[in-house]
């Protein structure tokens, strides 16, 4: 997710882009503008070419020319990519789809200075800040959203649940007090056991054959699955109608050698039956049952431990293109017993819209749970205890190499401007260390996700960034020493490496 930029004088506007696992989409909103109405933001609406269904996100999918360069986008890409394939033309053309994961290892041609990274649940926990009131549907709870002091923020998108909570400070300060990562449900694996299912009633290689020979069949049937679902409530069981592609139908009835009824007759598919030309009724119950609410288990029991850790949550903020399930928002009721779940209408734009707001209020956001310890590798006295393999005799000491020195741990909450400071000794006094003056000091910054870590060699611990301390004229002194600082900015950690010389700075991502 980015969006905004850290300094916004002279800027016109802020836009941000949400790359989602199963659907990407932009925003934008004038600074004028935002002055007078926070949300009047603009959303673009994308639509394919033989596809009915607009929408504010288009599948995060990209189609490139044989050469390399751009050829399409979303919906687009999807069709044109479909029709290459029927057509026997596809092989020397680029076609990746759920580009999301392939994007966390370089942004693209935008310049650093005017781009940041917005973390998902913070942005959509700050829309739903500056919502009003009428745009929250809730069915028990009518009170102002506003007197709310801390909230659950349960974002449901394509391929991730997360769950954050955050704390009201006051309307210019909020803090985001916890980030259990709910896990890995949303839309995208219901689609998934809806094709397992397809595969089971048609077989895995003919629903493969399909696919390879009916390419835009597939993905109309897809499609059409994607419309439906999202027709499904609680409570009631009507039986929603997917139209299975005559050409499915044909070929597997003659392999078969009997017709699709009968075959679903064999199966006892009692939830589905099958009517004229090919046309499925599946009970809605079957797909809440066996589509949804297997994969979602998991994610539900991650929010009733947050809950029960917090037991002073004022309401859920039930975000992503999940929220507009009121099947799933009616699951989520049940966990959540007596405690208001607010859904904005438009729950899928919360991330998008949400970033726009951060990059106008960029410093909003005051303190943030590290979800990482942070530390730099340093060399410290050997200590009883301590592994008997990173024991180094230097200078007459006995010195523990690797050690991990921690600047910020795991849980900590720290605040925008929170510096955390180490103050690095070098000594080249010994004979063998010498020759070392001639070379530059590397200051590794490690992370890891637990909360004490004693040497930068454990598992799970990282290197995340380097300062090297350049060599100064005529070496480093025999005792050379400098302060090591990190400063929390936002979404970025300003490592400062201060010695006489001056100050070298890098920057570094904050990781959440
Ligand atoms: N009414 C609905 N009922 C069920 N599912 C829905 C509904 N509306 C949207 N979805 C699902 O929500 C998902 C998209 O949500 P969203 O746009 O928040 O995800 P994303 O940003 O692509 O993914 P992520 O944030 O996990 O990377 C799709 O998989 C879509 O099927
Ligand atoms: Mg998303």
């Amino acid at each position: 997710m980015a969006g905004g930029t850290s300094s916004l004088d002279g800027k016109l506007l802020v836009a941000a882009i949400d790359f989602g696992t199963a659907y990407s989409g932009y925003a934008f909103s004038f600074r004028s503008d935002y002055r007078l109405d926070p949300l009047k933001i603009e959303v673009n609406h994308w639509t394919g070419n033989g596809s009915q269904m607009m929408s504010p996100k288009a599948p995060s999918s990209v189609l490139l020319n044989p050469d390399k360069t751009f050829k399409s986008f979303g919906y687009m890409a999807e069709e044109e990519y479909s029709s290459l394939v029927e057509n026997g033309q596809h092989q020397d053309w680029y076609f990746f789809t759920k580009i999301k994961m392939r994007l966390l290892y370089k942004e693209a041609g935008i310049k650093s200075d005017d781009i940041m990274l917005v973390y998902e649940p913070e942005a959509a926990a700050l829309y739903c800040r500056f919502q009003k009131m009428q745009n929250i549907s809730n069915a028990k709870d009518d009170s102002n959203l506003s007197k709310k002091k801390k909230m659950l923020v349960f974002d449901m998108g394509g391929g991730t649940t997360d769950i954050s909570i955050i704390k009201i400070i006051s309307e210019r300060e909020i803090h985001i007090v916890e980030r259990a990562c709910g896990g890995a449900f949303g839309g995208v694996f219901i689609n998934e056991e809806f094709i397992q299912w397809l595969e089971d009633v048609f077989g895995k290689d003919m629903i493969k054959e399909f696919k390879k020979k009916h390419r835009s069949d597939f993905m109309l049937l897809i499609e059409n699955f994607e419309t439906k679902k999202r027709l499904i409530k609680p409570d009631d069981d009507t039986p929603i109608c997917f139209q299975i592609p005559l050409s499915l139908k044909a070929s597997s009835e003659k392999v078969w050698g009997y017709s699709l009824e009968e075959h679903l007759d064999k199966m006892s598919k009692s939830s589905v039956q099958v009517k004229k030309r090919g046309k499925l009724f599946i009970k809605s119950s079957f797909i809440l049952n066996n589509f949804f609410l297997p994969i979602a288990k998991d994610v539900f029991e991650e929010l009733r431990k947050a809950l029960s850790k917090h037991g002073d949550i004022d309401c859920v903020l039930a975000v992503g293109g999940l929220a507009q399930s009121p099947a799933v928002v009616s699951e989520i009721r049940k966990y959540v017993k007596d405690i208001p779940v607010y859904v904005p209408f438009d729950s899928s734009l919360a991330v998008v819209s949400g970033a726009v707001l951060y990059g106008h209020e960029n410093n909003i956001i005051k303190a943030r749970v590290c979800l990482y310890s942070y530390g730099i590798q340093t060399m410290r006295p050997f200590i009883k205890g301590d592994d008997e393999n990173k024991k180094v005799d230097q200078e007459g000491e006995t010195w523990c190499k690797h050690s991990f020195r921690a600047l910020y741990k795991a849980g900590d909450l720290v605040k925008l401007g929170d510096v955390s400071s180490y103050n690095l000794v070098e000594s080249f006094e010994d004979e063998n260390r010498n020759h070392k003056r001639f070379k530059p000091i590397r200051c590794v910054l490690f992370t890891s996700k637990e909360k004490d870590v004693r040497y930068v060699t454990d598992e799970g611990c990282k290197e995340h960034g380097t300062i090297d301390i350049d060599v100064p004229e005529g070496g480093f002194p025999v005792h050379y020493e400098c302060t090591v600082e990190l400063e929390f900015a936002g979404t970025e950690i300003i490592a400062r490496l201060k010695d006489e010389n001056g100050t070298k700075t890098i920057r570094l991502e904050f990781m959440n």
